[in-house]
């Protein structure tokens, strides 16, 4: 098909398919720095697998976009939009590339730990997974309601890698959160505390008798729900300094 003669409809694909091209090729970089941060060797694979699965992914957007009669634009400072006649007109991903850019790729010292900075990561790759599945539901979306099969195909192969990569990522947040704790957290800390779950049972007990009073005096006062909220966060700072007995002794 001669690409002046490209109609609408193929335009409205190309708009989508550039857009998660945009996401894919940013994500290449970030992915990249990723890399080099992660300290688990299970993370760290992971991490080189999907890799390449992005670079094949941005790929294969490319060429379905060049089937379509558009071009693969990743963002300003590559060539501008290759408009394909009049019908087809390239959103660049200007929006795309700021948004990355105000995110940041990777931070690498934010965290307070080690295990917290990589954590960190795993959180940020958990987002972009979620973006990208976005994406592809969209594309999916808009190649089923125009009735281009592999479009729709494409679309449903890449949102299932994403998937698999989310859940890859899901599973590190456990050990991860193990190895913040441990790092930060004392060892005689880590456990349950009696003392602070029993304080925490008697001030729920009060401040639900206090909330029913409340509720059936029909919406409580606001100066009694801060006071309320007060000592609830002073409870839970540990501030509250003069406990007040509960019942007499004798
Ligand atoms: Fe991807």
């Amino acid at each position: 098909m001669a690409q002046s003669e490209t109609p609408a409809r193929d335009a409205v694909l190309v708009k989508y398919l550039n857009e998660a091209y945009g996401k894919e090729k940013q994500l290449e970089t970030a992915l990249t720095a990723q890399i080099a941060l992660a300290k688990r060797p299970q993370l760290k694979k992971g991490l080189q697998d999907h890799l390449k699965v992005t670079k094949a992914q941005s790929k294969g957007l490319a060429k379905r976009m060049k089937e379509l009669g558009g071009k693969a634009d990743a963002g300003p400072d590559l060539p501008g939009p290759d408009v394909a006649g009049d019908a087809v007109v390239l959103v660049g991903n200007v929006a795309n590339r700021a948004l990355a850019a105000a995110k940041g790729p990777v931070q690498a010292l934010r965290g307070t730990s080690e295990a917290d900075n990589e954590l960190r990561n795993v959180r940020d790759c958990l987002w972009n997974e979620a973006e990208e599945i976005a994406h592809y539901n969209v594309i999916e979306a808009a190649a089923d309601a125009l009735k281009d099969r592999e479009t729709a195909k494409l679309a449903r192969t890449y949102r299932r890698q994403e998937e698999s990569m989310q859940k890859l990522l899901e599973r590190q947040i456990a050990p991860l959160m193990k190895a913040v704790v441990k790092e930060e957290v004392p060892s005689g800390e880590r456990g349950s505390s009696s003392r602070r779950s029993s304080s925490r049972s008697a001030s729920t007990r009060s401040s639900s008798s206090r909330s029913s009073s409340s509720r059936s005096a029909a919406s409580g006062s606001s100066s009694r729900r801060s006071a309320s909220s007060k000592s609830t966060a002073a409870k839970t700072t540990g501030t509250r300094t003069k406990p007040k007995p509960r019942k007499k002794s004798s």
